[in-house]
């Protein structure tokens, strides 16, 4: 069974290896994993009839918050950036964080520069703590050596590593503890709780006198301290906080705050079963979406962690392997603990605190002069003529990094561009300028090049083109 395998995983730790953290790790697995197999056989499944719209006043509008600020309460906060996962939808084998955004800077420098200004403006040291996996510390670590020498200080730990399973057979797939990375997976951002506990970070943080986490995703620079959003934390003594934001057409798979019989929870795409799907994505019942933007009380997640942890809901990710075998990775999400907190609620932030990198269309779109860089912080452009960033459409071609940075010789200048779609084999060459509407349509066996200095303003170009 899964139990007596796990116990020959640890087994073959070597003699001089760290058989008591890993032997923990494999126990929180087991846990999680027993509660998959238990639902499973289980008929209680969520009751969907159950479910609600969250209740008026379980989301606040940002713009209802209070204004007047305790300067004392940022001394308080600690900013933590989740950067565990790969950014596999992008075809990327590192941390996407690490990808470069601006100026030479990658997510985790702009991440430092946003929070070297709150520090130096406020006069604070607001320490940046960054969660890794196996996958992303070196390239985390590489990254951030730079600022060694510098006022800010940055901790960084290890989420949990945690055996894949084989779909069939519901065994591990790793045959000894240092089996190849293949084998092993970071169980989401969920994580976040134990490892915190693990490393000992939790308790460092309350040992400096930290009550508040801000956590957010990596690759979200419009995540940044928000001190309206922290002093309402503590007016309305709120131990948990999401950010939320209104559902567009766009972001239908998102997370989403609900009522369940009564209390707040996160209702992931994943648990909907899937004659409900279509409800679930529609922007009618559910009308806004987890930014994964949260702010957590430090010493109440002390206490919820003292009293036997988290029961977060499974989500079931299956894959299949690079050799082609089916496996199931069993994965939390950070924001479901929102239902072990109490007066727990969402706030509806404006859109701009939600700027991730999901594509290469979205990419694309922040290397561009669209966005301006302020202390770390992209803005849209002064030199913007309208409020709102450009749609932008890349087809499959540029759905891996590799084939996005092999089709743009440079970034276009797309100050003036309301909408760009690109289908099929297209090249971008240097210093191009796409304005108002442009749409380019390579068909199938056809390929169109853009040449160096091209200007095209609404345009549709469709066929075998060599300008
Ligand atoms: P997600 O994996 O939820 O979404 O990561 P994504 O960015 O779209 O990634 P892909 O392209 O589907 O793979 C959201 C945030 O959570 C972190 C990621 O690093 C990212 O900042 N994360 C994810 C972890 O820290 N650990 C994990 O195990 C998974």
């Amino acid at each position: 069974s899964m139990r007596d395998e796990i116990t020959r995983l640890v087994q073959t730790v070597p003699v001089n290896g760290n058989k008591k953290a890993f032997d923990t790790e494999m126990q929180s697995f087991l846990s999680l994993f027993t509660r998959y197999v238990t639902e499973k056989a289980s008929s209680e499944k969520l009751d969907w009839d159950k479910i609600k719209s969250p209740a008026e006043n379980q989301i606040v509008p940002y713009d209802q918050l209070t204004t007047s600020f305790d300067p004392k309460s940022l001394q308080k906060l600690a900013v933590l950036k989740v950067n565990g996962g790969l950014g596999t939808s992008m075809g990327m084998t590192g941390a996407k964080s690490a990808l470069e955004v601006k100026n030479g800077m990658t997510f985790l420098d702009l991440t430092v520069k946003q929070i070297e200004h709150l520090n130096t403006t406020h006069d604070i040291d607001v320490p940046l703590i960054l969660m890794t996996s196996f996958n992303t510390h070196e390239d985390t670590l590489r990254i951030i050596k730079k600022y060694a020498e510098q006022k800010l200080r940055i901790t960084t730990f290890n989420q949990s590593r945690y055996p894949r399973i084989v779909k069939e057979s519901l065994l591990p797939c790793p045959q000894t503890a240092d089996d190849e990375k293949s084998a092993w997976y970071p169980p989401g951002h969920g994580d976040l709780y134990n490892a915190l506990v693990h490393s000992g970070v939790l308790d460092q943080l309350l040992a400096d006198g930290k009550e508040y986490l801000f956590v957010s995703n990596s690759d979200n620079l419009g995540a940044v301290v928000d001190q309206k959003i922290l002093e309402h934390m503590i007016y309305t003594n709120a131990e948990f906080l999401m950010e939320v934001t209104d559902k567009t057409k766009a972001d239908v798979k998102g997370g989403t705050l609900i009522d369940y019989d009564g209390s707040i929870r996160l209702l992931e795409i994943a648990q909907v079963p899937s004659e409900h799907t279509d409800e679930f994505k529609s922007v009618r019942k559910f009308k806004i979406f987890n930014t994964n933007n949260l702010w957590i009380n430090l010493k109440a997640l002390k206490r919820v962690m003292d009293k036997g942890g988290m029961d977060l809901e499974i989500i079931v990710n299956p894959k299949i392997t690079e050799r082609g075998e089916a496996i199931i990775q069993l994965e939390t999400a950070a924001g479901a603990a929102i239902k072990h907190f109490k007066n727990a609620h969402g706030i509806n932030v404006p859109r701009s605190r939600f700027l991730p990198v999901k594509s290469c269309s979205d990419l694309l779109l922040i290397k561009s002069d669209v966005y301006a860089l302020e202390n770390g912080e992209l803005v849209i452009s002064p030199e913007r003529m309208f409020a709102t960033p450009p749609v932008i459409k890349l087809g499959d071609h540029f759905k891996k990094i590799q084939q996005f940075q092999k089709r743009f010789k440079k970034i276009p200048t797309i100050i003036d561009l309301d909408h760009l779609t690109v289908a099929g084999d297209v090249y971008f060459g240097r210093d191009v300028t796409l304005r108002g509407t442009v749409i380019l349509i390579a068909n199938e066996g056809q390929r169109i090049d853009i040449p160096d200095g091209c200007v095209l303003e609404n345009r549709l170009l469709s066929g075998n083109l060599n300008m």
